[in-house]
């Protein structure tokens, strides 16, 4: 987190009001990767790093935002906001629409945020961005939301607003975030249950690439179009099917193989993913890393071929992390084209895994890639 303090005086002297301050955690996904929005069953944790939002309300209709990370500030007058222009203040004013539309009373606040959460760097800065500003908004209101709506609402905003048709894991993912737990998420039910992750044994260790390629919006929302038409396809003959959670592999293989291959392909990815994540939780409870490790070789191969949402720079980073003393799995995390990988180290071999990580991947790039390891934190809250 970054230093309260300080950031509180950045607030006093830019706005002249003494602010409340709330925080939000990215997440890293272990296992279960473009499969929320086809609502299977996910398996982050939220990470100790955070976005954080100071705030403050103020008596005249607009809301000033001043980025820390842009150098920018911003204003938005409510009542006009409208979707899609791109700028990064979009994810505040969508918040904002999104919470009046729950009927929260979204008035005129001064806003500061700051990141550690990189964006572009897999591990969801806008989720983070998303639910910190939720949390400053209804604190600032008084009002009192379910944490799952304000998941919700926060899709809804990057979905409407920012025009990046994302799933809820995320937004999840930084409401019911606990520390030392990964998260069994059912993108369905939106049950959450926190799994154990003994940080005595083993270490989630984060990987960024720095590589980060435009097609990473465009080409998520045509991957979601072809899972449509793949569950278009089966429910002409199984009516009941509303997503590719209705189905394993092996009871549509035959009838996709007359499909167009890049919608049987997604299919057999997504399909299997979900089956992948059961197994995953299984061999977490049962503290199985080994099993946990090879679901994740799995789940990148899968991510790689029949997903083509991997690049260069992560297949090389999981191959590098694949040959270092000590680690059960690596694979890329988040929506792809770029960012980072995830991978499950055991404890005693993480520092150096680490730094080996990044020397072998500079060495081969030319590119000082940014190594976290992570501690699974907990979910958003207002910092007292
Ligand atoms: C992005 C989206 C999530 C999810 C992942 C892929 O992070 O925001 O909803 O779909 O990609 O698993």
């Amino acid at each position: 987190m970054s230093d309260l303090a300080s950031l509180r005086d950045e607030f006093r002297r830019k706005f002249g009001a003494e602010p409340r301050a709330f925080r939000a955690p990215g997440r890293a996904n272990l296992i279960g990767e473009h499969v929320d929005y086809n609502e299977g069953c996910v398996l982050p944790l939220a990470i100790d790093r955070d976005c954080t939002v100071l705030a403050a309300r103020r008596d005249d209709a607009p809301i000033r935002v001043h980025s820390r990370e842009f150098g920018e500030t911003a204003e938005i007058a409510l009542d006009a906001a409208r979707p899609g222009s791109g700028h990064w203040s979009q994810y505040v004013s969508g918040v904002a629409w999104a919470l009046k539309e729950l009927g929260v009373r979204v008035a005129g606040a001064d806003l500061f945020i700051a990141s550690d959460v990189a964006p572009g760097g897999g591990l969801s800065s806008s989720a983070a961005l998303e639910v910190s500003t939720a949390f400053a908004f209804a604190g600032l209101s008084g009002a009192t939301i379910e944490r799952v709506e304000i998941a919700r609402a926060c899709q809804r905003a990057e979905n409407e607003f920012v025009g990046m048709r994302c799933g809820i894991m995320d937004q999840l993912a930084a409401c019911f975030g606990k520390r030392e737990h990964a998260l069994l998420i059912d993108c369905r039910t939106l049950a959450v249950r926190p799994l154990p992750l003994d940080s005595a044994r083993v270490r989630v260790v984060v990987a960024n690439t720095m590589a980060r390629h435009e097609l990473a919006a465009s080409e998520y929302n045509r991957r979601r179009e072809e899972c449509e038409e793949a569950v278009r396809r089966i429910a002409e003959t199984r009516p009941a099917v509303r997503a590719l959670r209705d189905v394993s592999w092996e009871e549509i293989a035959e009838m996709a193989a007359h499909w167009p291959e890049p919608i049987r392909r997604r299919a057999r990815h997504v399909t299997r993913e979900i089956a992948r994540v059961h197994a995953a939780a299984q061999a977490l409870e049962r503290s199985d890393y080994e099993a946990f490790g090879e679901l994740m070789r799995q789940s990148h191969e899968s991510l790689d071929r029949d997903y083509q949402v991997s690049c260069v720079e992560l297949n090389l980073m999981v191959r590098l992390a694949r040959e270092l003393p000590g680690v059960y799995g690596a694979r890329m995390t988040g929506g792809g084209f770029g960012g980072s990988t995830v991978n499950l180290v055991r404890a005693d071999a993480a520092e150096n895994f680490g730094s080996e990580l990044a020397r072998r991947y500079e060495a081969e790039t030319g590119i000082h890639p940014e190594i976290t390891l992570c501690r699974p934190a907990d979910a958003a809250s207002e910092i007292a």
